[in-house]
């Protein structure tokens, strides 16, 4: 970096007398607080290293992200204040090397690390100034950090959905082929029922049997088709003001039969005071139901799960928790990949249905399992429309 007040300073050093000296260390000074005011005033994380990798500069958002702190860590290794970090092949580079990386702390972020070695031409006197002989010496290294967590994240979403459609294209066609032959054996297993009531003995009772199970497994097989179609061709949510404790209370109706037979106690701790919001009723009822079901099912045939909702600032929050035995941590990776199960029967398609309703309504959900004790979904949907939002005075946190 040259700076044309250096230069001319260089250019004037054999004549100026000792009197001038304290001016241009002022203006030194100045001008050195101003590039550091700049530095620490960018996002991008800025370092300076010495050539043997020595930090002689760190701005602030450098700090930032790598958790370090400037006065304790100038003159230090960075590689030993950045542990895990391969200075040797960053910066055996004779050119600049741009290369992404994923740091664990103190957050989970992805950076891209952009290193460039910085080449002084020394110059052994003022005489020398134009001297156009002399060469370039490595000094150190200056390093830029910028964050690409978000624009990362976007794309695992993109090849995510992509690699969704795909699938899904290809599913939804023989999934809506199976829903018309369910029908049609659904009205031929009525139409036996009825005639296997004028049978007598054995054969009636045997012949009843196989056809409650018959139907017990279409009704499956049609939940299945169902919820995939569902999964699959989401309808845009039709918005009304509505009570998220009521639509709780409305998918819980649909248990009442398991919750009667098992050993499952349901404890609604249910805000009474939250705000009306806009969902599509429907939609979150499924939502919901889903999540109840996945409890139940986790839940077998002993438990407690306990609904809460409350609120904040700008969220109302519905969180389930159940005394289920929650899942690993690898499960917990892979839950929102389209028909991962652990189950023999599940679908896998539950929880990305209620992740794309929650977020068709501008919301978040959140998992936390604690590994062989139970597990909380939390469900965030906002009330405060994004219009008023706007419009809010000293809100600086835009979404
Ligand atoms: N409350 C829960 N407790 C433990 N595991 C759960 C819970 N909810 C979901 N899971 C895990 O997530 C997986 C995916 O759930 P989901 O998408 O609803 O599909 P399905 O219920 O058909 O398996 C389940 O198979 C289960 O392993
Ligand atoms: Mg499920």
């Amino acid at each position: 970096m040259k700076s044309g007040f250096l230069d001319k300073l260089i250019e004037r050093l054999g004549r100026i007398g000792p009197e001038d000296v304290q001016n241009y260390l002022l203006q030194l000074a100045q001008e050195k607080g101003l590039i550091e005011t700049v530095f620490n005033a960018i996002q991008e994380g800025i370092i300076v290293t010495d050539a043997n990798g020595r930090i002689t500069y760190v701005n602030e958002a450098a700090c930032e992200l790598f958790g370090l702190e400037a006065d304790t860590s100038i003159g230090k290794r960075l590689d030993e204040r950045v542990r895990g970090l391969d200075w040797k092949s960053l910066s055996q580079s004779q050119g600049a090397v741009s290369r992404d990386m994923e740091i664990f702390y103190p957050a989970n972020r992805f950076l891209n690390f952009y290193i460039v070695p910085l080449l002084i031409e020394r110059r052994e006197s003022v005489a020398e100034i134009d001297d156009p002989g002399h060469t370039a010496e490595p000094v150190g290294h200056a390093i830029i950090l910028r964050d690409i967590t978000e624009s990362r994240r976007s794309t695992e979403k993109t090849i995510e959905s992509e690699r969704f459609n795909a699938l899904t294209l290809l599913a939804a066609g023989v999934a809506h082929e199976i829903g018309n032959p369910l029908n049609s054996l659904h009205i031929h297993l009525q139409l036996m029922e009825r005639k296997v009531r004028k049978l007598d003995g054995k054969v009636k009772e045997e012949l009843q049997e196989a056809i409650a199970i018959s139907r017990a497994e279409i009704t499956r097989l049609d939940s299945i088709v169902t919820q995939f179609l569902q999964a699959i061709r989401p309808s845009k949510p039709v918005l009304h003001p509505e009570n998220v404790n009521s639509i709780v209370e409305e998918a819980l109706r649909f248990f009442a039969p398991e919750i009667a037979d098992r050993d499952i106690v349901v404890e609604p701790e249910l805000r009474p005071d939250l705000p009306l919001i806009e969902v599509d009723r429907d939609q979150m009822k499924q939502a919901f139901y889903n999540v109840i079901k996945n409890s139940f099912e986790a839940m077998k045939r002993r438990g407690i799960l306990r609904i809460h909702t409350d609120m904040d600032a700008t969220h109302v929050n519905v969180s389930f928790t159940d005394t289920g035995g929650g899942m690993s941590a690898e499960s917990l990776s892979r839950v929102f990949e389209p028909y991962f199960t652990t189950k023999s029967s599940g679908s896998g398609l539950g929880l990305l249905i209620v992740r794309r309703i929650v977020r068709e309504h501008g919301g978040e959900m959140a998992i936390e399992s604690n590994e062989g004790k139970g597990l909380t979904l939390t469900i965030r949907l906002p009330y405060l429309d994004k219009r008023v939002r706007m419009l809010e005075a000293g809100s600086s946190k835009p979404d």
